[in-house]
């Protein structure tokens, strides 16, 4: 059995990863809206990931014979003012999850939960490189966003991106 505050932090994360599923897939809307189908196929593929989060952790509360609690998830707050906004509001979404995956390792930390750490470690990790791509979104933005042309050439970039099934199993 685990920690109930861990527990607890594991069922709200559930929540919180299909909101970042939520919410990308309104960034990826206002995208195919603007004629930025690139963009959109990126934020498509970023809510797909993040839909597969909530379903790794509903897998690992499984595993460990924990009841796994739906609760409703909250429309997208973040408003939709520009191309180049969203991107920097993805950014500060990402470091968000950052903070809200350290907060379970440290409650984990704190009962000697070392199964949920070595779970953790994955998202630590992942954490890591989603702020890394969401920041590298923004520097190509500020470089390249205001010149027709590059955009264009960005969003073709952007739209070659695939989807992978995560790296994590359980
Ligand atoms: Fe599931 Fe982008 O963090």
């Amino acid at each position: 059995m685990l920690d109930k505050k861990v527990v607890d932090l594991l069922n709200q994360q559930v929540n919180k990863e299909f909101y970042s599923a939520y919410l990308y897939l309104d960034f990826s809307n206002y995208y195919y809206d603007h004629g930025l189908d690139g963009f959109g196929n990126w934020y498509k593929i970023q809510a797909q990931e993040e839909r597969d989060h909530a379903l790794l952790f509903i897998q690992y509360l499984q595993n460990n014979g924990e009841t796994v609690i739906l609760e409703a998830i909250d429309r997208p707050s973040v408003e939709l003012v520009s191309a180049k906004a969203i991107l920097c509001e993805g950014l500060k979404h990402e470091q968000y999850v950052t903070s809200l995956i350290h907060n379970i390792y440290d409650a984990a930390y704190c009962v000697k939960d070392f199964r949920t750490m070595q779970f953790l470690d994955w998202f630590v990790k992942e954490q890591g490189e989603e702020e890394t791509n969401a920041d590298n979104l923004v520097k190509k933005f500020k470089l390249f966003g205001d010149d027709p042309k590059s955009l264009y050439m960005l969003d073709n970039e952007l739209g070659s991106r695939v989807y992978t099934a995560p790296s994590l199993v359980l």
